[in-house]
């Protein structure tokens, strides 16, 4: 059965190679991470991601911030090869940064109590399922884009460079730009191994 959602699944891909070749204007993919996520479902609708897209030099700024933060904890040996993977993260158009909004969590927890413990793993969900959803919709346009994690330790450094508010708690960085270079051969465990279907 061919299935288009499922085509572009498959085309999406972690792309390290990036460049600043995109067809699209900069609000036409603004505009597309924001339905990505906005359409996104979450728990009891509480909508809890939230999302900063960083373009041009607001998105080297944020690389910036990511190298002197780890040129501090990086051996000096080792910094050579940190330094040349975080320039193809800035070598791209932009980065969207996915945060979690604390303080609706904490709202949910205390509205909802039989609930409490599940919010924050649920909402752990949400932002895996905004990510895969903005991810997908850049790689339908054939924007390639990573998944990166350099939170926590640029937290605090990401929130005043940008005034962003304290309950927001930073989850992921996805660097985006132009495919310069495909994504390898992709290996994937046995169907047996993974799936069980009772007819
Ligand atoms: C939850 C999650 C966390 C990930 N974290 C990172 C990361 O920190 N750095 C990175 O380069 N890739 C990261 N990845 C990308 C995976 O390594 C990648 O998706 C996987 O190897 C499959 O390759 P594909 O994305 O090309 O299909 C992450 C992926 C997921 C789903």
């Amino acid at each position: 059965m061919s299935n288009a959602f499922l085509d572009v699944i498959k085309g999406r891909r972690s792309i390290y190679a990036i460049g600043k070749n995109t067809a699209q204007s900069e609000d036409q993919i603004a505009a597309l991470i924001k339905d990505a996520v906005k359409y996104s479902p979450s728990a009891f609708n509480s909508q809890s991601s939230r999302v900063v897209v960083l373009f041009g030099h607001q998105h080297e700024k944020l690389w910036d911030i990511i190298k002197e933060t780890l040129r501090k904890i990086v051996p000096e040996a080792a910094f050579g090869a940190t330094e040349t993977k975080l320039a193809s993260f800035a070598a791209g158009v932009g980065t969207v940064l996915f945060f979690e909004d604390t303080q609706v969590v904490d709202t949910l927890q205390k509205q909802f109590v039989a609930y409490a413990d599940n919010f924050p793993i649920w909402s752990e969900h949400s932002t895996g399922i905004a990510q895969f959803a903005v991810w997908t919709a850049l790689a339908q346009e054939h924007i390639g884009a990573t998944v990166q994690h350099y939170n926590p330790l640029i937290d605090d450094a990401v929130k005043n460079t940008w005034h962003l508010p304290a309950g927001w708690k930073l989850r992921a960085q996805m660097p985006f730009g132009s495919i310069e270079k495909p994504a390898g051969e992709k290996t994937f465990i046995s169907d047996e191994e993974r799936f069980r279907v009772f007819k």
